[in-house]
């Protein structure tokens, strides 16, 4: 038996490509300065080296702006908080949905009860997919945001981001898309209409904790949601409003944003063995996503099939209906979320995800709520066959 068997990707993808750890130690190592504080050689070094970086993640998300609108944030939390808060005021009305993550949710429910603006949420349909048209009719007058969950963290539907940047555009309603399941594992061109990206950079881009961002296209407008030191501009009174000053205020960190540098590398690298379609970064970057989806919904697949052989088990969702990523979740008769991942881990040190997985609203939409949420498997691109095989065997014995 290994001493872990890691199925909790959808929660932080682990382990990272080798290169990521190596980069950072390294980088840390011989530039361990504050980048864009100081003239010296290695604190433009260090700045050069992130904005390759932003260079890199606009490429990889198809935009075609000034790389300097990808902004650096602490997590796909934070990022969302940026785009959120300073796009809606007191009077606005914005479009979420049951499927959102606490990230949107609770921020949306913070916007409403505290600052003024009305929130409408899309209830999906019984498999977890949103209705473009659902979207189309929520919008009113002072709509200011619709909010795209791309793919559910906790069934793993992926919504038709083209339709719905296509009611965004028709209404002129700016687009948010959450990232956070989607980015490094589907293609995401932000050409096709999205506003604001945000992503995180610990899960499917395969980066270190710590690091996410936001895409701000040119014609958007985002209110800073904090002040302070941006080593330009000092001596203004205010924050400057050029991009990215304007929405990073403070040191970043950039040990973690080494470590999302070299993971786009890995992407390019794995891309060219896998018939990318020219040489470009994102052409590279897709045929590595396409492999690594590849991947991941074979074992999930596998997963999924074993699960519903099993009589007191019942599967949230159906992965083989519509577009999913690999997240598989399932309750068990008579027998707690939090009771079938504690045993997995002691008996078999098996790790997956029990509980509401901070979306209680799918929970809600499952009715899975009430008794505790649901176990969650998510296999990532270093689960090994053999992995699964194990997994396949503990939910036999303690499940059949
Ligand atoms: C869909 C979705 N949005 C947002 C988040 C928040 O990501 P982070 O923890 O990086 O802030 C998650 C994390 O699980 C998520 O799955």
């Amino acid at each position: 038996m290994k001493d872990q068997y890691y199925f909790d990707n959808a929660a932080t993808t682990w382990p990272k490509p080798e290169p990521v750890y190596q980069y950072m130690d390294s980088f840390f190592r011989s530039h361990g300065v504050n980048p864009g504080r100081s003239g010296s050689l290695l604190a433009v070094e260090a700045e050069q080296m992130i904005f390759t970086t932003r260079r890199l993640l606009a490429e990889f998300f198809g935009f075609a702006g000034d790389p300097n609108r990808v902004v650096f944030t602490l997590n796909a939390t934070d990022s969302l908080n940026t785009a959120l808060r300073g796009l809606l005021s007191a009077g606005d009305h914005m479009v979420i949905s049951e499927l959102d993550h606490n990230a949107v949710r609770r921020t949306a429910n913070h916007l409403e009860r505290d600052f003024g603006v009305s929130v409408t949420r899309v209830v999906p349909d019984s498999r977890g997919f949103i209705n473009p048209s659902q979207f189309e009719s929520a919008i009113i007058p002072s709509t200011k945001a619709l909010v795209l969950n791309h793919a559910s963290n906790v069934v793993g539907t992926v919504q038709d981001i083209h339709a719905i940047a296509e009611v965004s555009n028709k209404h002129g309603v700016p687009l948010v898309v959450d990232t956070a399941q989607t980015a490094g594992v589907l293609p995401i061109d932000m050409s096709c209409g999205i506003d604001v990206l945000t992503f995180t950079g610990h899960k499917g881009l395969y980066g270190p904790t710590g690091v996410g961002g936001l895409i701000v296209n040119e014609d958007v407008h985002l209110k800073p949601l904090r002040f302070g030191g941006t080593g330009v501009d000092s001596a203004s009174a205010f924050q400057p409003e050029g991009y990215p000053h304007a929405l990073e205020a403070g040191t970043l960190s950039m040990p973690c944003i080494a470590g999302l540098h070299a993971a786009q590398e890995w992407f390019a690298e794995l891309g060219a063995q896998h018939d990318a379609k020219d040489n470009s970064h994102q052409a590279l970057c897709t045929a590595a996503m396409n492999h690594i989806h590849h991947v991941e919904m074979a074992h999930a697949r596998s997963i999924s099939t074993h699960l519903s052989t099993l009589n007191k088990v019942t599967m949230l969702g159906d992965i083989d209906v519509g577009e999913h990523i690999a997240v598989v979740s399932f309750t068990v008769d008579n027998m707690q979320a939090q009771q079938v991942a504690e045993m997995l881990d002691a008996d078999y040190h098996i790790c997956v995800r029990a509980g509401l997985h901070c979306a209680p609203g799918v929970h809600r939409l499952f009715e899975t709520a009430e008794i505790g949420g649901a176990v969650r498997i998510s296999p990532g691109y270093y689960t090994e066959q053999q992995d699964v095989e194990h997994l396949l065997v503990a939910l036999t014995e303690l499940l059949g």
